[in-house]
């Protein structure tokens, strides 16, 4: 990546895919990023419908047609690589990723958690959250480890917890805030602004909180 040869960025989903359409929203016309992939592991995943509108080549792979999470991700390897990618951007990619995986993309790969990391990794999130009687919510962009839902978080966004609000109302709002922070994120990777280096997240050269950057609406 240099200022001549734009970021090349591949988008991993499973579903409906309106983050990836927040990033495609946000970044269609950036200079220094292209959206050169979306892979799915769902033929049936309306992201890819998205993709297809926006121009962007799509490529299904099904893990059901894998003996194991290796073969699997050794073949997502090769078809991510095709593109050459500088950045992935895991976007409700619902598979637990390899470490052959992770290692391959060290530094380059992203995710998005509908929690405000540490708390809540794994699913439900937020029904959890409302479990847990936590007074605020939220949501996550990471560096993506081997550890699932645990590499550096670089920037989040936190809203409160109304009294008898339901998971599904909570979740609605949550992914508002996702279609904010992910594109952003996304933005300063591109820009060469985000980097993971040895002290963990850096934003412009500066270490980010363990938090992340905190985003305010
Ligand atoms: C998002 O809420 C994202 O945070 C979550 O999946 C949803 C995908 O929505 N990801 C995870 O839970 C990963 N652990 P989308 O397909 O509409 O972007």
């Amino acid at each position: 990546m240099s200022d001549s040869k734009p970021c090349n960025i591949v988008v991993l989903i499973s579903g409906s895919g309106s983050n990836l359409q927040a990033i495609i929203d946000n970044l269609a016309h950036h200079p220094r990023a292209r959206i050169c992939a979306v892979v799915s592991n769902r033929a049936d995943a309306y992201g890819l419908v998205r993709a297809a509108q926006a121009g962007i080549p799509q490529h299904v792979l099904n893990h059901q047609d894998f003996p194991d999470r290796l073969a699997f991700d050794q073949a997502l390897i090769q078809v991510i690589d095709q593109h050459q990618p500088d950045l992935v951007v895991l976007a409700g990619f619902m598979r637990i990723l390899t470490p052959e995986f992770t290692r391959h993309y060290a530094q380059r790969l992203l995710n998005i958690h509908p929690s405000l990391l540490p708390k809540h990794k794994g699913l439900n999130t937020h029904q959890r959250a409302i479990d847990a009687g936590d007074q605020e919510h939220g949501c996550s962009v990471h560096f993506v480890t081997e550890e699932l839902d645990g590499g550096p978080v670089v920037i989040q966004a936190a809203l409160p917890i109304e009294e008898n609000e339901t998971a599904q109302q909570l979740a609605d709002k949550v992914h508002a805030l996702e279609h904010q922070i992910y594109p952003l994120a996304v933005r300063w990777f591109a820009e060469e602004r985000l980097r993971l280096s040895e002290q963990g997240a850096l934003l412009d050269g500066q270490p980010l909180a363990s938090s992340g950057f905190k985003f305010q609406s």
